[in-house]
């Protein structure tokens, strides 16, 4: 199956389709481009009737490096910044309402914006090579784009704090322990792993799977709106600060940021 995108390349296998990030030479760093494309193709599945289960990969050596560093800005009001900078978080929005079942299928690096998609489906295969963290608070800002207590669902409060506090990367072992994948494959196997859990849900009946899902994430999500619709403002915000410039001098400078405050 071949479509219009530029940065996501699209296959189906019976009731499975693939969705693979596909800027491998940026290790699939989310560019406003690629997560515009991620959106418009999640909502596309409303359309989907063939497909039950839907697969997020990622195309070369990591899932993916998180929001695009390097990604020039051009000077806007803060009326369009605030529009744009929620691009993110409508990208993982249209990915918790895709209504068929959603598998990602991490290795390598799955960072910032990279480990909130795995967050925003259903399911998690990692394979042993995979590490995902948040990186944010490292570069003097927060994690947004919905994310927050997807994580917090996943691995509970205190660890969601050591992970969202501290930006380190945790082991697909420790991912695996905490509950954060579901299933560890060994990287070579990775792929068939991922087919084996899409295959069983293909094989469920759409219609209750689908429902199903629907009211387990009306339960759970049911708070998340109420906390996280600033996430973008507490982004724009920490976006002007010092410790902002700092964590972003010092990731391109390849050193430990020294935060003070301001
Ligand atoms: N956006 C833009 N460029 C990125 C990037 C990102 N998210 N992540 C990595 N790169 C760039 C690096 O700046 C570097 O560019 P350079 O060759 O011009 O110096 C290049 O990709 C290779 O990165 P490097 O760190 O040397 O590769 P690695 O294989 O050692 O590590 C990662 C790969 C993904 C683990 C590592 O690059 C990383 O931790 N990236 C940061 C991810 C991050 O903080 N994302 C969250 C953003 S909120």
């Amino acid at each position: 199956m071949t479509t219009g995108f530029e940065f996501l390349e699209i296959s189906r296998d019976g009731h499975i389709a693939t969705v693979t990030l596909n800027r491998p030479k940026e290790f699939n760093a989310l560019s406003s481009g690629l997560m515009t494309e991620i959106e418009q193709v999640s909502r596309g599945f409303l359309e989907d009737e063939q497909s039950r289960v839907v697969i997020f990969r990622g195309a070369g050596k990591h899932f993916s490096a998180g929001a695009d560093l390097k990604e020039k800005t051009p000077p806007r009001n803060l009326v369009m910044q605030r529009r744009v900078a929620g691009l993110g978080g409508r990208m993982i929005k249209a990915i918790l309402e895709i209504p068929q079942v959603t598998i990602a299928s991490v290795h390598g690096a799955a960072l910032g914006g990279g480990a909130c998609i795995p967050t925003a489906c259903d399911f998690r295969v990692g394979a042993d090579d995979a590490f995902c963290g948040y990186p944010e608070v490292n570069l003097g800002i927060n994690l947004q784009w919905l994310s927050l207590p997807l994580c917090v669902r996943l691995i509970g409060p205190a660890r969601a704090k050591r992970m969202i506090m501290l930006g380190d990367r945790e082991s697909a072992k420790t991912l695996f322990h905490w509950g954060f994948f579901d299933e560890l494959a060994p990287r070579g196997e990775l792929e068939a792993a991922t087919m084996k859990m899409a295959e069983r849900y293909a094989a469920q009946p759409p219609i209750p799977t689908q429902m199903i899902k629907q009211s387990i994430n009306a339960v759970s999500n049911a708070l998340d709106q109420a906390i996280m619709h600033m996430d973008t403002d507490q982004f724009l915000l920490a976006t002007g600060t010092e410790d902002r410039s700092e964590g972003m001098k010092a990731f391109f400078e390849k050193r430990n940021p020294e935060f003070k405050g301001n």
